[in-house]
């Protein structure tokens, strides 16, 4: 008989078993996610039974892994120190690499592997990130994002893998089979498909704004990424803040129940996004389908309570609970939780080791997209004189975008990682001279390579024309004014793009030579220099459509692979490289 199938029975039998052994209080317990730092006392994991615990970046639980190890050891204790001792997840967007840690390898935005669209590559990178999450203590990860960006003026486009369903979907499936093994292999933490559905297809772009696709086109274009997450065995799948025709997706019963669990049949959790209790309608979150809460930010007790005094008055039915302690249950089991509910210290010595960042590097090399490469400027000679324009070219914090070490990214170096400058240092026979702001003003060079692009920016902070209006789909006038400084020299010239998505470019691409878009990289931008400089061909095609203009946004959405109505300065799929000549 196959062990698969028996163990499942096993797992089932275990489940019933326990869940008829508990109070209400301990079945809410398991449906709490909480904040180690803030939202809890130490002592409510215990009398409370916490199921689940989030770390956000903010106060780090120690210095170094082993403390942050030391730290979840001793909440798992509090767990464990319950009537039924049920061990708790410990969750964390590592959505990247572990990017809450500085030390940790940092791979490209998905927005970059959808570029590389290299499922293998996909999938080392999310088993090494998985590694890299248990080895600073966590079984739980909230990737990936499955989005199908619609409008680059999202804040979170960099996220998402590409604006195709194809694509989405090949990179989801190797992803959750990397952070999580196969369908016959031991799962040692859970993935997330997130979120929920229609995060990346709201009019003009907001983030947790509304979604207004027919049901069909939700189910022809939105739902295959998550079909084949289910398929690969997906541990969990979070809701999304965004409303579908005005219905917040968070209080969505018809797609949470109906269709994600009920004609997908996912058996996993599903999570909900951050205080989404007090956000989208208390008990109407947990009747819709949602099965564990972040309950963050002032809302656990107010979640607790409700939930509790929600069932006691009928408002909640207690067939509602058991669903969901049922699938927490199944995945704790699954990972073997109970049998193993400690971080396993011999994984510290993993982190950041150079084989994790030569996959990193292969993946910032494949990620790389030629736009334009005129006047045989790259590849780089090794003995031309080169000046590296741009702090964007010496800075890993701005190099890697959002969700690393903090959450709204980092604009200085972090540990372990290299700099685009760094790179080219190292290759080049000659001295590689670097102007941070223009005013070295260096006449005398072969070429510059100019990089320039977007500060790191998370969620709505993104967002173009959104609350914090800190973006713009152009270049902002310092980057506008290195282009110009020296293109006007008469020296070859070579942009290097760094952002989250595409920007309307269609000035720089005809003042320079050559021009590269490297999205958001992460540690490794020595990548970057390998492929300047010819050692590596460019592989990278445009997992987006690109705008040749602001115009292109007046409408609901940009420029993309669903409406022809508006044409792309590159299709979906552009790429350039060394051997098909340029
Ligand atoms: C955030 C994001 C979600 C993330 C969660 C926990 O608001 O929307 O992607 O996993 O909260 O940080």
């Amino acid at each position: 008989m196959n062990k698969e199938i028996k163990t499942d029975l096993t797992i089932e039998q275990k489940v019933e078993s326990l869940l008829s052994q508990m109070t209400l209080d301990e079945k809410i317990g398991q449906m709490t996610q909480v904040r180690h730092f803030d939202d809890i006392t130490i002592a409510d994991i215990k009398t409370k039974f916490i199921g689940s615990i989030i770390h956000t970046p903010g106060p780090t639980p120690g210095t170094d892994a082993a403390e942050w190890q030391a730290k979840f050891v001793q909440l798992q204790w509090l767990a464990l120190s319950t009537r039924l001792g049920i061990p708790m997840f410990f969750g964390v967007d590592a959505v990247h690499g572990q990017n809450t840690y500085a030390g940790a390898t940092i791979f490209p935005h998905n927005i970059g592997l959808g570029a590389a669209r290299n499922s293998k590559l996909v999938e080392s990178a999310a088993a090494i990130t998985a590694l890299e999450a248990r080895a600073t203590g966590f079984n739980w990860v909230f990737s990936p994002c499955v989005a199908i960006p619609y409008n680059e003026k999202w804040g979170r486009v960099y996220e998402a893998f590409s604006e195709s369903t194809e694509i989405t979907t090949e990179l989801t499936k190797a992803s959750v089979r990397g952070h999580q093994g196969g369908l016959d292999q031991q799962v040692s933490l859970i993935a997330t498909a997130k979120h929920f559905i229609g995060d990346g297809s709201t009019d003009f772009g907001v983030e947790g704004g509304n979604t207004t696709l027919s049901q069909e086109e939700v189910m022809e274009r939105l739902l295959p990424p998550y079909r084949a997450a289910i398929e690969a065995g997906v541990g969990s799948v979070m809701a999304s803040f965004n409303s579908l025709n005005g219905v917040p997706m968070h209080a969505y019963r018809a797609m949470i129940t109906d269709v994600l669990k009920g004609s997908l049949k996912f058996e996993g959790i599903v999570v909900s996004d951050w205080k989404a209790y007090s956000r989208f309608g208390g008990t109407d979150v947990i009747n819709a389908g949602v099965d564990v809460v972040m309950a963050v930010e002032g809302d656990f007790n107010m979640y607790v309570e409700g939930v509790r005094n929600g069932v006691l008055n009928g408002v909640i039915s207690q067939e509602r609970i058991d669903d969901a302690v049922r699938r927490i249950l199944r995945q704790k089991f699954r990972i073997g939780l109970f049998d193993n509910p400690f971080p396993d210290l011999r994984l510290i010595s993993k982190i950041g080791i150079q084989a994790h960042r030569d996959v990193a590097r292969q993946a910032v090399r494949e990620s790389l997209v030629l736009l334009k490469n005129e006047n045989n400027v790259l590849p780089l000679k090794k003995d031309a004189k080169i000046a590296l324009v741009g702090e964007f070219g010496n800075n890993s914090g701005l190099q890697s975008g959002g969700w690393t070490v903090n959450w709204q990214g980092m604009t200085e170096n972090y540990a372990g990682a290299t700099t685009i400058l760094e790179g080219l240092r190292k290759f080049s026979s000659q001295d590689v001279l670097y102007d941070a702001d223009g005013s070295a003003d260096y006449d005398s060079v072969d070429v510059a390579v100019i990089v320039v692009g977007e500060t790191p920016y998370a969620e709505f902070m993104g967002d173009i024309g959104g609350v914090m209006n800190k973006y713009q789909l152009t270049l902002t006038p310092e980057h506008q004014m290195l282009v110009d400084k020296y293109t006007a020299k008469g020296i070859k010239t070579v942009v290097v793009l760094i952002s989250g998505r595409p920007l309307v470019v269609t000035k720089q691409l005809e003042q320079v030579d050559a021009f590269v878009a490297a999205w958001f990289p992460g540690s490794e931008g020595e990548g970057i220099a390998e492929v300047l400089f010819g050692d590596y061909d460019f592989k990278g095609k445009l997992p987006h459509s690109w705008p040749k203009s602001e115009e292109d946004y007046q409408g609901k959405y940009g420029p993309n692979f669903w409406d022809r109505t508006i044409e792309p300065l590159f299709p979906l799929g552009f790429g350039l490289s060394y051997q098909k000549g340029i």
